[in-house]
């Protein structure tokens, strides 16, 4: 598990979007996903929030949405505290410092997922977080996920995509050691196996962007 330090916040917004690609337009989809299947109230589980912007981008076009915001680094929570509070946001959202298991078992109609996965082995870890959120969701609420698969065919390509976001050669290949080395990129018929076993259905993709995959799922039915 990564737990970003705090130092780590104050960049983060200007890196991600230079980091993955497609990153600002995944989460505009994933909140018209969301805008056209709710019209009313509803609650929306976002685990590993992060500074917020899955939050700011799914509460601009939910106006009637509250959030559950959970993150384990108090410098990324501070950060999505002050930017939805910029945007009069923040009393739609409930903030909490901690992991998913931290939370009471409330249900949601809907959850987000960004970036967050690949921190945490296949060993079991993936699977847990993934059955955590399941037991928070009602019957029939769409998972969100995006997040990075293994893609051996398209990884110098993203190179050459880093080094053209104004990264030097060197920090692009910095950037693929670090996804081999340290991130657990599982095949994209592996991320949907690990959904249906933690309680999803309907499967299918909304996104991809070279090795940046975004699947859509929903909560199958509890008997
Ligand atoms: C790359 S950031 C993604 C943030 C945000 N979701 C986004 O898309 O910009 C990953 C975040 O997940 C948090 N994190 C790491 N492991 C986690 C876990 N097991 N559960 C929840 N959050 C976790 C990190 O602290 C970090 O803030």
């Amino acid at each position: 598990m990564t737990i970003f330090p705090n130092h780590a916040a104050l960049d983060y917004d200007d890196r991600i979007v230079r980091l993955v690609p497609g990153y600002p337009l995944s989460l505009d989809l994933m909140a018209c996903m969301l805008a056209t299947r709710f019209n009313g109230p509803c609650r929306i589980l976002v685990p590993g929030c992060g500074t917020g912007a899955e939050v700011l981008a799914l509460a601009s076009l939910l106006p009637y949405a509250r959030f559950t915001a959970v993150e384990p680094s108090p410098g990324m929570l501070e950060v999505a505290r002050r930017k939805l509070a910029l945007a009069r946001m923040e009393d739609r959202v409930t903030f909490i410092q901690g992991m998913i298991d931290d939370l009471p078992d409330d249900q949601h109609d809907a959850a987000t997922l960004s970036l967050v996965l690949h921190f945490l082995p296949d060993d079991g870890a993936k699977a847990a977080l993934l059955a955590e959120i399941a037991r928070r969701l009602v019957d029939n609420a769409p998972l969100l996920l995006f997040d990075a698969v293994w893609s051996n065919a398209t990884d110098n390509a993203l190179g050459f995509w880093l080094q053209q976001q104004g990264h030097d050669e060197e920090t692009a290949n910095a950037v693929l050691k670090r996804m081999n080395s340290q991130w657990h990129r599982p095949s994209p018929e592996r991320v949907s196996q690990l959904l249906a076993e933690a309680g999803f259905s309907a499967i299918e993709p909304f996104f991809q962007a070279f090795g940046f995959l975004g699947l859509r799922a929903q909560r199958r039915q509890r008997r």
